[in-house]
């Protein structure tokens, strides 16, 4: 049973997510169950959170922006809302990626522009890339092969590489990497509208 700070947190939250999707423009509420080996269900965090990653990242006109299995867009939406180069969702699920395309078309108060890929992120060219995100979106087997491609990416073209990662449950993983350090932690309290830990991570330049 949630606790009455719980309950008041995620009462805020759930308040301001319907003023954020109206005042964007967008629908990306309700969760999806994935039909693919070694992807999570779609489900996303309160927009209060993600836009204090963002801010925290305090984005630069040079970022490029991805998330990792992007769902229906509230993320992208969001890291668009910020002067950037540009926000890439990369979604595995062709279903949940239509309906990104669709939020990120319609969607008011954009900045950036916004492109999706409808792959894996294992499989993905972040070549430009500079900051990524994910909400926990799937297992180890997909995690490393991403991370081998993140290594890669960053020999080919040396920049520094931001990773934000939220319930980061195979968060070990990326901190075993020599090639890349967790900076900080967030973690919920209790009256946090934080519902998750968050781990911010920064590659090291070779
Ligand atoms: C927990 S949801 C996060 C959604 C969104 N990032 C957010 O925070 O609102 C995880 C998403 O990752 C997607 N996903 C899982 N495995 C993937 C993969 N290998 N490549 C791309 N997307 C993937 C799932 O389909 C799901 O939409």
């Amino acid at each position: 049973m949630k606790s009455f700070p719980q309950c008041c947190t995620s009462l805020l939250n759930r308040a301001c997510d319907l003023f954020w999707e109206a005042r964007l423009g967008i629908r990306t509420l309700g969760g999806e169950s994935s039909l693919h080996p070694d992807a999570e269900d779609y489900g996303y965090l309160a927009y209060h959170t993600y836009f204090s990653m963002f801010d925290r990242l305090a984005l630069q006109p040079s970022d490029v922006v991805a998330d990792l299995g992007c769902g229906k867009g509230r993320v992208v939406c969001i890291a668009a809302t910020y002067r950037v180069k540009e926000v890439i969702g990369i979604e595995i699920d062709p279903s949940l990626c239509a309906q990104a395309e669709t939020n990120a078309a319609r969607m008011r108060r954009r900045r950036a522009p916004v492109r999706f890929a409808c792959q894996s992120a294992a499989d993905f060219n972040y070549s430009d890339v500079t900051a990524v995100v994910m909400f926990h979106p799937f297992g180890a087997d997909t995690l490393r092969e991403v991370l081998g491609n993140w290594r890669r990416s960053l020999q080919a073209r040396p920049r520094v590489l931001r990773v934000v990662y939220s319930n980061p449950l195979l968060g070990s993983m990326i901190a075993g990497q020599p090639w890349i350090e967790l900076c900080e932690c967030w973690n919920p309290s209790t009256w946090s509208r934080l519902k998750f830990p968050v781990n911010f991570y920064r590659s090291v330049p070779a």
